[in-house]
């Protein structure tokens, strides 16, 4: 067997399918984006359950005309310069990958952005190899901006479409849980989903979704889940006293809440740190998770073998950059902690204020 190099298009794929996996990647990646352009309404429109396009609006800062020519160009980022500036920054991209990968399992991507200072819009094509050309005007934007479409993703790649295909409806859910994990983090942020079928020439039909800029979590958690949830849940933040670099900020079920509405499975478990969702199923503070789910049962006498469903989670670990390592799966889902043991801790000094256990009733009385 002779070893040869791969021509460029065939390493650009092979790169490109570690990241953009299906249409909920591209979501991911998309939304990222544009909190990290600090945008305050993000709208996403999904035209036959994005088999067609997807599109993003947000109004965040816009795309400088002089970054314009390498916005989607391999490992060009605006977030990262050196290797080490991961322990300072705060922004959910930093590869540098992820435009460049969407362009190249895409039939078509165009991007519309305008600066403040821009006196009006600019609308390019982008091709896979992610450069910009057919430059137009465009009044899309009013302030500042940026809108991205990416038509027939996976065109391209025969089994991810069909599976993106067959998997249709189920990924539009997924997409809608991704949402809400953004949205639920963000009360600053106005997030919309617009859901349109145009099939068969018959008139096309929307369902929008909505979630408004909230002042609080708590009214987040009121307005995505219900206000009978939110009454019976509350919010903690605990900041650690030896070492205030770490605060934990969460909303669970209050001790005498009512178990047939706060507890609804794993899809009710929103984890984070600094914003980020995290997948608590693979990260090393899964404890946390069941040690919540047994301290609340505990609190309302429920038996905590015959019921493995978990509570109403909300738990964001507000911690610096260079006290835990993302850079660790494609997807940055996974965060590997320097001092999980503080964690633990302060978790635990929370759940011993909300769920006192039997000692520390008998202590506090
Ligand atoms: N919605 C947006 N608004 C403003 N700038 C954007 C937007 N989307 C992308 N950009 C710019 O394009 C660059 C490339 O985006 P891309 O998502 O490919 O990489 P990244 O976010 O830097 O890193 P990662 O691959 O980890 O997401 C960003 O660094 C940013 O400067
Ligand atoms: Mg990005």
């Amino acid at each position: 067997m002779t070893i040869k190099i791969l021509n460029a298009s065939a390493i650009r794929h092979l790169h490109s399918g570690q990241v953009i996996v299906d249409i909920l990647a591209i979501v991911k990646e998309l939304l990222e984006n544009s909190l990290d352009a600090h945008a305050t309404s993000i709208d996403l429109v999904f035209m036959n359950n994005g088999l067609e396009f997807v599109q993003i609006k947000d109004n965040g800062e816009g795309i400088e005309e002089g970054d314009r020519l390498c916005v989607a160009k391999r490992h060009y980022t605006s977030k990262l310069s050196e290797f080490h500036d991961l322990e300072v920054i705060q922004s959910y991209g930093f590869r540098g990958e992820a435009l460049n990968s969407i362009c190249v399992v895409s039939d078509k991507v165009v991007i519309t952005t305008k600066t403040k200072t821009d006196p009006i819009a600019k609308q390019y094509d982008v091709n896979k190899e992610g450069t910009i050309s057919n430059e137009k005007v465009a009044n899309t934007i009013a302030s500042s901006g940026t809108i991205v479409t990416l038509y027939k993703p996976f065109y391209n790649l025969p089994v991810r479409r069909q599976l993106a295909q067959k998997n249709a409806t189920s990924t539009m859910k997924k997409v809608q849980e991704l949402l809400t994990k953004y949205a639920l983090a963000h009360p600053n942020v106005r997030f919309a989903c617009t859901q349109s079928t145009n099939a068969g020439g018959r008139k096309p039909s929307n369902n929008t979704w909505i979630k408004p800029i909230t002042e609080t979590i708590e009214t987040s958690v009121s307005i995505l889940f219900g206000p009978r949830l939110a009454d019976m849940t509350e919010r903690f933040i605990e900041t650690d006293e030896e070492d205030p670099i770490l605060t934990v900020d969460v909303v669970l079920p209050k001790k005498n809440s009512d178990p047939s509405i706060v507890l609804k499975g794993p899809e009710n478990v929103f984890f984070y740190c600094n914003q980020r969702p995290i997948n608590y199923v693979k990260s090393e503070l899964k404890d946390i998770v069941s040690n919540i789910r047994v301290r609340y049962k505990d609190a309302i006498g429920l038996n905590v073998d015959n019921n493995q469903k978990l509570p109403f989670i909300y738990l964001d670990i507000q911690i610096p950059p260079s006290e835990y390592d993302v850079n660790v799966e494609p997807d940055k889902t996974t965060v590997l902690f320097h001092k999980k043991d503080r964690i633990y801790n302060i978790v635990k000094k929370i759940l011993d204020e909300i769920y006192p256990t039997k000692m520390e009733k008998f202590f506090n009385k």
